[in-house]
């Protein structure tokens, strides 16, 4: 897709980019990416659940500049968004990881790469001139996740994110009915019914094949036999539930700062914190696994209670506006993290779908401070908030 209609007038906000991916990449790449869990209600509440929160505006304020940067640990980022570790992204674009790592080293933020990855990490790194992090799943073993630690470190990567809400794979329903097992794994004669899809979609079956076809998890390899392939991912995530035990383990590796992702529940923040945590993202994977939990902006602020300030607390899910951004860092998030956001950008168009998302997604923030009178992200609290009481401790 050439740029520019990127930049036209039917692209002002993520749900165009939205509707650009649905148009270029398969059903069965698109609903993996759009869709949840189950009935998906999560999904649609870590959504609706922004719209409940309301701003209070300071009126007749103006400034010359305003200020969007914050330091998550340790690192100064321009934009308080992160770009959120998202599986199977070279399924999305041949470019993938890489592009997206680009697009966001160019925004001035970091990128998290997930273990189910199509590119060697050490080519992810390379290509940002930004922070990374490593999302880390034990898929494959503990050998293998060593491994992956060591190269992750030898790479640059500054943080290790471990997600702790995939004991099995949520079950998302999009993904049987059109054949995702099919057509990564199965005989061809089993495919036949699913090809319709990919074959309608010659922009993004060119990009597919000359890209090599189906990647190999490059930066999974399993001891005496290379990359792990792309088809097994599901049940190895299932032989693979993490602990608070496998977490003590992987902090006898890593020395760096660990994020501990997937978090909803305070009594589950204040165990991160013990278990030696610098930072946590209250998050539910977007709606993909649980179905029916909690929002996660609504988790937030018993979240923050709970850690009083000890460890950094990030949140994801949901955020398909800049203002989603300010509210949630107004409540007291660090920053947050986007998912299908810059997601819908890459499956649209590569490196420039994903720098495009981050543009509308920056604009949109410093826009809403404007409207705000406040002129840095960093003075957002509370007092430019109203939510329901509900979501606060109860007295
Ligand atoms: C297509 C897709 C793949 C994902 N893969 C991973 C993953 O491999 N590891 C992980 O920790 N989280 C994964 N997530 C969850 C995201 O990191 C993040 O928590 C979620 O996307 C936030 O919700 P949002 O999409 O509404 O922004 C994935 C999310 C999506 C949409």
């Amino acid at each position: 897709m050439g740029r520019g209609k990127l930049y036209s007038s039917r692209v002002v906000n993520i749900a165009d980019l939205r509707r650009l991916a649905s148009r270029r990449a398969p059903q069965v790449v698109f609903d993996y990416l759009d869709g949840g869990a189950e009935a998906e209600i999560t999904l649609r509440e870590n959504i609706r659940a922004f719209e409940k929160v309301t701003f209070r505006p300071r009126q007749a304020v103006a400034f010359a500049t305003c200020d969007l940067s914050v330091r998550v640990l340790g690192s100064e980022i321009a934009f308080p968004a992160i770009l959120a570790p998202v599986g199977y992204s070279r399924m999305m674009h041949a470019g993938g990881e890489v592009a997206a790592a680009r697009a966001a080293g160019a925004a001035g933020t970091i990128y998290a790469l997930s273990t189910i990855s199509g590119h060697r990490l050490e080519n992810v790194k390379a290509a940002t001139s930004g922070p990374a992090w490593y999302q880390l799943y034990l898929v494959g073993g503990r050998e293998a996740a060593e491994g992956a630690m060591e190269r992750a470190r030898q790479a640059g990567f500054s943080a290790l994110v471990i997600t702790v809400d995939t004991p099995v794979a949520g079950m998302r329903e999009r993904d049987p009915r059109n054949g995702m097992k099919e057509l990564l794994s199965g005989r061809v004669w089993r495919k036949i019914p699913f090809l319709p899809q990919v074959l309608s979609r010659p922009a993004w079956l060119t990009g597919f094949l000359l890209d090599g076809g189906l990647p190999k998890l490059e930066n999974i390899i399993l001891p005496g036999q290379g990359p792990m392939p792309l088809t097994d991912v599901t049940a190895a995530l299932a032989r693979s539930a993490l602990t608070w035990a496998d977490l003590r383990w992987i902090r006898q590796i890593w020395s760096g700062p660990i994020v501990v992702k997937g978090i909803l529940l305070a009594e589950d923040a204040r165990r991160a914190v013990d278990e030696g945590a610098a930072a946590i993202v209250v998050s539910n994977h977007g709606g993909r696994q649980l179905d029916s939990v909690s929002p996660t902006i609504r988790a937030l602020p018993k979240v923050l209670a709970a850690v009083g300030g000890q460890v950094e607390v990030l949140m994801d899910g949901g955020v398909r506006r800049g203002s989603d951004i300010v509210k949630a860092l107004a409540i007291g998030a660090r920053a947050v993290l986007v998912g299908r956001a810059y997601a819908y950008g890459l499956a649209a168009a590569g490196q420039a779908g994903v720098q495009r998302a981050l543009e509308l997604l920056r604009e949109d923030v410093e826009r809403t401070l404007r409207l705000l009178g406040c002129s840095s992200v960093k003075e957002l609290d509370r007092s430019y908030v109203e939510y329901p009481c509900d979501w606060e401790n109860r007295p």
